[in-house]
């Protein structure tokens, strides 16, 4: 028995996963490790299960936003070190204490208290990432004399290890590389202030998707890899630019919950914003703006049906979506893709982005816990994971 009733989900290429990571291994420096990013449940693939096939690629690390993502992966099992890029209160060191899990800090307080509730509780050393801001203005220290307050503070405690000096840019997808050099130089300033205090350096890792593909060169100890993972790029720039090739690893697929001919025109949907032509092909697809599916694809998104388009006629329902079917003949049961390939044709994350005003990165990270993930490895289901049954 299949194990979800809706005939609506996510498929996962693993293999295109393995691939994203080979292709990056080859692009940067052979001592830089690649550390994957599975924050927001793997960019909305499932963070599990890309994390184990990126690690299996040749991953060395793994990344999340924050403490309950690692929770998450260490629950299933995942022992590859993993570092939590975003806050973390310092009452909750603890549970990165006995999960080892790396955290990122950036201020002498932050690094006090935390390091009295380890003690406190006489709990094992955390490793610590201390974040940069070097012209991000999100999170880090922001001038050196900020950095060796932060490091010195690192070096009194014997329950927090200094681990790494990372900085995240902001612009580095955009053609002009002005501030993403401005930032770098200002993240090397940095370093050369630590050497220049006597210190050794911790891992360094400065690079995002789009910075190892511009710049693989400033790769340092390891590059922290997101987008790219995913098979997208980070920007339409990029894509252009690509002297890397990425496979797109996820697809979104449903199959048709009813069909009607109308030889009378007929509306469609909330507020009647669209009207059949006699004898239109109407075909019902059981998905909506509740799967993470935008509304603002309304009357404007397409699918595929037999490998053309049909588009999306009338609002986007909160379960359900219709669409104008124009060349062949549908039947209830018959597959429709929303996102990815089916024959020729190909509905990309970066289109369905532009139609809706966003990137990439936000389109399958709108997916969301109604919609089961199948897991494939040459064309052949590996695995299941439906969120609302786990
Ligand atoms: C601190 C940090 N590093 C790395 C990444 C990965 O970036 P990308 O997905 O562009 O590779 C992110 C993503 O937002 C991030 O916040």
């Amino acid at each position: 028995m299949k194990p979800f009733c809706r005939d609506t989900w996510v498929e996962v290429d693993l293999d295109a996963i393995r691939a994203n990571v080979e292709t990056f291994r080859r692009h940067i420096p052979e001592k830089t490790e690649i550390m994957a990013v599975v924050k927001a449940d793997g960019y909305g693939h499932g963070a599990v299960q890309v994390g184990r096939e990126a690690l299996d690629a040749g991953a060395d690390s793994l990344a999340v936003a924050m403490l309950d993502e690692a929770v998450v992966l260490r629950d299933a099992g995942i022992t590859a070190p993993i570092l939590v890029l975003g806050y973390t209160p310092p009452e909750s060191v603890g549970i990165a204490s006995k999960r080892q899990v790396e955290l990122t800090a950036y201020s002498e307080a932050w690094i006090r208290e935390a390091d009295r509730l380890l003690r406190q509780d006489q709990l094992e050393p955390v490793g610590i990432h201390v974040k940069a801001d070097t012209g991000m203005g999100r999170l880090g220290v922001r001038t050196t004399d900020e950095l060796l307050g932060v490091v010195g503070a690192l070096e009194e405690s014997d329950k927090l290890r200094w681990s790494g000096l990372f900085t995240h840019y902001a612009c580095a997808d955009e053609p002009d590389d002005t501030h993403v050099r401005r930032q770098h130089e200002m993240f090397q300033a940095f370093l050369q202030a630590l050497l220049a205090s006597g210190r050794k350096l911790p891992k360094v890792h400065c690079c995002n998707t789009a910075a190892a593909i511009a710049h693989p060169e400033w790769g340092y100890d390891t590059i922290r890899l997101g987008i790219g993972l995913y098979g997208l790029y980070p920007s339409p720039y990029m894509k252009e630019r690509a002297d890397v090739s990425l496979i797109p690893a996820l697809s979104l697929k449903t199959r048709i919950a009813h069909v009607k001919v109308a030889e009378q025109p007929i509306t469609v949907s909330y507020g009647a914003t669209y009207t059949t032509e006699p004898n239109e092909q109407v075909a019902t697809l059981p998905i909506g703006y509740a799967d993470g599916y935008s509304r603002l694809l309304s009357n404007r998104g397409t699918v595929l049906f037999e490998g053309s388009r049909a588009s999306i006629i009338g609002r986007v329902c909160m379960d359900q979506t219709m669409v104008r079917i124009e060349s062949g003949e549908a039947e209830v049961g018959d597959e429709v893709v929303l996102y990815g390939r089916q024959g020729e044709e190909e509905i990309s994350l970066d289109e369905v982005a532009a139609l809706i005003g966003t990137i990439n990165y936000e389109v399958p990270c709108m997916l969301n816990y109604r919609i089961p993930k199948v897991y494939m490895r040459q064309g052949k289901e590996c695995g299941v994971f439906h969120p609302l049954f786990k």
